[in-house]
């Protein structure tokens, strides 16, 4: 069994979708859960109350993550709450689904600040209190298919993956020695609140549902938060600088 007992995690985009399953997985192991939220004020105290509920500690923090004293006054509160950070997950993301060809500068900021910068970012300002001794401590991002495959809409998003997935291997080359495991987590298509409303989305999800190769189970928020909680673990240990897919095998097909 993993037991994350007396760890303390931050997730970033912890209201909803995979970041809420995931913060309830870790408190499920025993770890205390820092919620980021950026909108979600009230969906994030739930998530809270949840956790509070299994009997761990939990605090929500808003920041919105493309805006880095957000993030600094972020590991502050973390800093003067826990007095110390052992699991990072880098996973709120933003970007919206529109063509190359109609997006602006500003699109192109948001989408890699929030979701690339970020990541950058948290490592430097979390580093300090991710020093110390113990178990391994983790920083873990999310990405998807995009970072490198060509989808419809999906340009903005699908190069921040690409880049989030550089960034982490660079990461754990910075950071590896000094007791940091740095991986990715790549999902595949995973029904929540951002991916329901784009174009043709329940034609997607039946395409790509049709497509796995694990008897007709679902990729839930669940599903991939498992695959979260065993990097976080020390059975994950000599896992460093990798991407990990969570997709039932879709991508297999080609
Ligand atoms: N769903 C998929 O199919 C899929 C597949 C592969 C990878 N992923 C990746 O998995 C991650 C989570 O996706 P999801 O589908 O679970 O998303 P979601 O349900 O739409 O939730 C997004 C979360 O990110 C937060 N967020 C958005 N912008 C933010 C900002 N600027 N600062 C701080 N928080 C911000 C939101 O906070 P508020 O609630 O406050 O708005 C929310 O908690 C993303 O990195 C996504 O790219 C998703």
């Amino acid at each position: 069994m993993i037991d994350l007992t007396g760890r303390v995690a931050l997730i970033t985009g912890g209201s909803r979708g995979i970041g809420r399953a995931t913060a309830l997985r870790l408190a499920e192991a025993g770890a205390d859960v820092v919620i980021n939220f950026v909108t979600s004020q009230s969906a994030a105290s739930e998530v809270a109350g949840e956790i509070a509920r299994l009997g761990r500690s939990a605090i929500t923090v808003k920041a919105d993550m493309s805006e880095p004293e957000d993030i600094s006054s972020m590991l502050e509160i973390v800093g003067n709450e826990f007095g110390k950070l052992d699991i990072l997950i880098s996973n709120a993301a933003s970007g919206g689904f529109r063509q190359l060809m109609d997006a602006s500068p500003a699109n192109f900021e948001a989408a890699m600040n929030t979701n690339v910068r970020a990541l950058m970012l948290l490592a430097q300002t979390a580093l300090p209190l991710m020093r110390h001794e113990g178990p391994r401590r983790k920083i873990i991002a999310l990405s998807s298919h995009g970072s490198h495959r060509a989808l419809p809409a999906y340009g903005l998003i699908g190069a921040s993956k690409a880049a989030i997935e550089s960034l982490v291997r660079h990461l754990a080359l910075e950071l590896g020695n000094q007791g940091i495991n740095v991986n990715t987590v790549l999902a595949g298509l995973v029904e929540t609140d951002s991916t329901k409303n784009f174009p043709g989305a329940q034609q997607a999800f039946a395409e790509v549902a049709g497509r796995r190769l694990v008897s007709g189970l679902p990729l839930s928020p669940e599903a991939v938060a498992n695959t979260l909680l065993f990097l976080c673990s020390p059975l994950s240990d000599l896992i460093q600088g990798q991407t990990i897919v969570v997709d039932g095998g879709e991508a297999l097909h080609g």
